[in-house]
């Protein structure tokens, strides 16, 4: 009988749930991973299981790319066929996306109790589809797994019983705990791309709100290629699909000294985070990645659901102005990565599972 299923479908939910879903294979907690398809390119998707160390997902349901409503709808019609066929105890999502909404949202209408990882983030900006996303899975959520204390506060400012949260840390340290070493030994992207330690400005840059506005992705584009113009850095930008695909929709020019390449695979990713001088993004999980290796950060954003990086003195935020990208990426590369790690000790995957009414004894860390 299935104890826990998870419901993923994106690149950052494979990294960030596979701390738990590993910790599950080592202490035989029953499990199925449903897969909604929404990530499916190879370097989005099937790269994160095998670097990983996972096994293919049970039920991949193919959904694919769409509008929010189409995509998100489809992806709750297949995740309550799956869910009525395999019959966990509880249902586990990650995160703010679309797939982690229809998990969750699916389940609540249904017998299992439903586990959210990184709960209570808030960038408190309702345009973003992801703020929808983690609010109303956390309002629907019987387990609140909180990084931070600061995210607990939110949830109880929002009124969800203080019995059901608990702070865990981000089982991104716990991922990164396990790669970084790898990483440094194993990864040969530094010599594949001609790139030397500190010698370059890292970039990556996929959210809505930027890439879909032609003025906003331009802007961002020129701000990059002037702070790696300002400091004689190139700009290396391993660019999602969707920023891809706009870059080709909307005839803009990739200004040197951005360069663009594929996605990485997960190794080759930390280790080009690892020895880049400053990453500039609007990624989530880059924001955090960043704070806990030490790298200091730019989010060309206006907000941020990770202000314990900002307090932490490890990033900052320029918006998509190049005037204020280029000031940040100088005040960022005079800082020198000695912040606190606010993300917690690698043992988040742990306490996850220690919290979650699950037959099996959590003794000790899996990584
Ligand atoms: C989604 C999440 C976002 C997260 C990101 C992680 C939502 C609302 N957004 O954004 O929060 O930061 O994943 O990367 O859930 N595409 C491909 N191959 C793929 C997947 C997508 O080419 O495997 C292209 C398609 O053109 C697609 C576009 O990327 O239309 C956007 O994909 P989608 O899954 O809708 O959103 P992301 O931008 O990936
Ligand atoms: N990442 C990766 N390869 C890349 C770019 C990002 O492995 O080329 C990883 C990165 O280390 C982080 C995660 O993908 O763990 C972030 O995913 P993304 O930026 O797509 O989503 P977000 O975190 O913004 O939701």
């Amino acid at each position: 009988m299935t104890e826990v299923a998870f419901v993923l479908g994106t690149r950052p939910e494979i990294i960030k749930l596979s701390p738990v879903i590993r910790s599950c294979d080592r202490h035989g907690v029953d499990h199925a991973v449903i897969h909604t398809g929404q990530h499916y390119s190879e370097r989005l998707d099937s790269v994160f299981f095998d670097r990983l160390g996972l096994a293919e997902p049970e039920v991949n349901l193919g959904v694919g790319s769409g509008p929010h409503g189409e995509q998100t709808g489809e992806m709750l019609r297949g995740v309550e066929r799956v869910i009525t066929d395999v019959d966990p105890d509880i249902v586990v999502v990650q995160g703010d996306t679309n797939s982690a909404l229809a998990g969750a949202l699916a389940a609540s209408k249904m017998d299992p109790e439903i586990a959210h990882v990184e709960a209570g983030l808030r960038s408190f900006d309702r345009s973003m589809p992801e703020e929808t996303n983690r609010v109303i899975v956390d309002h629907v959520a019987d387990h609140l797994f909180a990084p931070t204390e600061k995210s607990e506060k939110y949830l109880v400012r929002e009124g969800v019983p203080e019995h059901r949260i608990s702070v865990t840390g981000n089982t991104v340290v716990d991922a990164l705990e396990r790669i970084r070493d790898v990483a440094r030994r194993e990864a040969t992207v530094l010599d594949d791309l001609g790139l030397a330690t500190g010698g370059y400005l890292l970039m990556t840059a996929h959210r809505q709100e930027n890439v879909d506005d032609p003025d906003r992705f331009r802007s961002l584009l020129d701000g990059a290629a002037g702070a790696g113009r300002d400091h004689g850095l190139e700009v290396v930008y391993p660019i999602h699909p969707r920023a891809r695909g706009k870059i080709e929709e909307f005839g803009l020019d990739v200004p040197a000294p951005v360069r663009t390449v594929d996605p990485q695979d997960y190794l080759d990713f930390v280790r080009l985070l690892s020895a880049s001088a400053a990453v500039l993004t609007d990624s989530g999980g880059v924001q955090e990645e960043a704070c806990v290796l030490g790298v200091p950060c730019v989010t060309m954003r206006d907000n941020t659901e990770r202000p314990e990086t900002i307090d932490a003195g490890a990033n900052r935020l320029s918006s998509c102005d190049p005037d204020r990208i280029r000031r940040a990426v100088t005040e960022a590369l005079d800082t020198d990565g000695a912040w606190e790690n606010p993300y917690g000790d690698g043992e988040a995957a742990a306490r996850i599972l220690r919290a979650l009414p699950v037959s099996a004894e959590i003794d000790e860390v899996v990584r």
